[in-house]
């Protein structure tokens, strides 16, 4: 056997297995020919030890908390970079010169309109529905109404349909939240840049001038940076996953939004904020602190802990340091955020978490911040999903350009009944 194959011995045959390398982060046994051989699936329920695909768009590091978007540290993107330009660099692989992000930025801006008969759509939600439910079904109806780039076989169709996304995401938040308010929609100016516009069209009123606050709109750029894009997570998988049959990227992003709306995923800040209005005061902490780690109580510290970071979340570290920022640009000081770095504090320093390596994750703050600018927790996962489309989008069109792709067709341990005869009803 040379030394980049993998022996397995199973049901009686010894099956070699390529290893393969990427440019960093574990290396990979293909098992691809093992059912072959040996008749034999691999069993990863939750996909734990499993590479689906290969991706040169983001790498994590869970152990040193090193998160890389075509290689450049997350660190270095939330403080030089804007999130035109992390969307064109995760789009097309590295960073535009001036003319690029000039010339993308003004793509995406023109397509920031929605057709206008989607507004009628709107107004067939119930108005206390929840905004985001509304983007799953909006986001699923553009194959409707931009019917002319769903070819998933033309480049140009992809590229159309990939600017859409990202430009009309904005809008079509906006209007989620506007109809839940019952205010009227704001259309988008194009003057303002991609966040401001989003600002304008959540917050402004038709009756009022409408002023961008520079530090809340750099926050918020900041905000949608850190939620870019993550690697294989439970929404990109599921966009894949969508993509792998043909479907059109309107629904495989419907599919995207659907999966994201669970609080195990991105839900989680809605409930670290709720969490933190619970515990209320530091005095409460320990109290918490008791019973996230009683084995008999099922509470856990929401906001701690990550699948992947086994350190501290490289974005949890950015949206600390963004809160101040907040809170100094709105003058609000809300007791919640010294709860908050209070509770860090006395988890980091307690073995039980120490051991189980539980640091906060992106969901600690951020909850902190979207409330301090105005959004309520239900607007949270919306904005999370805005954020994301453009991961979801270089992710599918990384998938689609790939001559390798094969439509994603898990197997399973099958525990039902064996074959049997079926039984007439008149002896049952
Ligand atoms: N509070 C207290 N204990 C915890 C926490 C927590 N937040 N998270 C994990 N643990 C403990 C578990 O009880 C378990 O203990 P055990 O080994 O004694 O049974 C151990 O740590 C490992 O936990 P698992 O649930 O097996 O780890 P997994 O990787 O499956 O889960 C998850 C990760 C779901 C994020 C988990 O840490 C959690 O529920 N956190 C709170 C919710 C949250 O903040 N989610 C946001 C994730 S970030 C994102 O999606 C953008």
């Amino acid at each position: 056997m040379s030394e980049n194959q993998a022996s397995l011995t199973a049901g009686g045959n010894s099956v070699d297995m390529p290893i393969k390398s990427g440019t960093i982060g574990p290396d990979v046994i293909d098992i691809r020919k093992l059912y072959g051989q040996t008749g034999m699936f691999t069993y990863d329920p939750g996909f734990t030890s499993t590479a689906s695909c290969d991706s040169a768009i983001t790498y994590i590091d869970g152990d040193e908390g090193v998160l890389l978007h075509r290689g450049y540290p997350i660190g270095q993107l939330a403080e030089h970079s804007s999130f035109m330009e992390v969307s064109y660099l995760l789009l097309n692989g590295e960073l535009p010169s001036q003319q690029e992000l000039a010339d993308f930025t003004r793509t995406i801006t023109r397509h920031t309109m929605l057709h206008e008969q989607l507004a009628t759509f709107y107004r067939g939600f119930r108005r206390d529905a929840h905004p985001m439910a509304v983007m799953c079904g909006v986001v699923g109806a553009l194959s409707a109404f931009y019917h002319d780039s769903t070819d998933i076989a033309d480049p140009v169709h992809r590229k159309i349909s990939s600017h859409r996304l990202i430009a009309k995401m904005p809008t079509i938040a906006a209007m989620a939240y506007k109809y839940s308010v019952g205010q009227p929609f704001i259309y988008p100016d194009n003057k303002l840049s991609y966040t401001g516009n989003f600002l304008k069209m959540t917050f402004g009123v038709p009756a009022e001038e409408y002023e961008v606050i520079p530090a809340v709109e750099k926050a918020m750029d900041r905000i949608f940076i850190l939620h870019a894009d993550h690697e294989q997570n439970a929404s990109t998988s599921t966009v894949r996953l969508a993509g792998s049959s043909g479907a059109n990227p309107f629904a495989c992003i419907a599919a995207g939004i659907a999966c994201l709306w669970g609080p195990a995923h991105g839900g989680a800040n809605e409930a670290a904020l709720n969490m933190l209005k619970e515990i209320g005061t530091p005095d409460r902490i320990q109290h918490y602190i008791d019973r996230a780690k009683d084995k008999n109580d099922p509470f856990r510290l929401m906001g701690f802990g990550h699948r992947v970071y086994k350190n501290y979340d490289p974005r949890a570290t950015v949206m600390q340091q963004t809160v101040r920022e907040v809170f100094d640009a709105l003058k609000v000081n809300d007791p919640l955020f010294e709860t908050a770095l209070r509770l860090e504090e006395i988890a980091l320093s307690d073995p039980y978490f120490a051991e189980k390596k539980l640091f906060p994750n992106v969901d600690f703050y951020s909850g902190i911040i979207l409330s301090a600018i105005g959004f309520p927790t239900t607007m949270f996962t919306v904005l999370f999903a805005l954020a994301r489309t453009v991961g979801w989008v270089a992710q599918w069109n990384e998938m689609i350009s790939d001559p390798g792709q094969k439509i994603g067709r898990p197997r399973q341990l099958y525990t039902g009944p064996t074959a049997r005869d079926y039984v007439p009803l008149s002896d049952r």
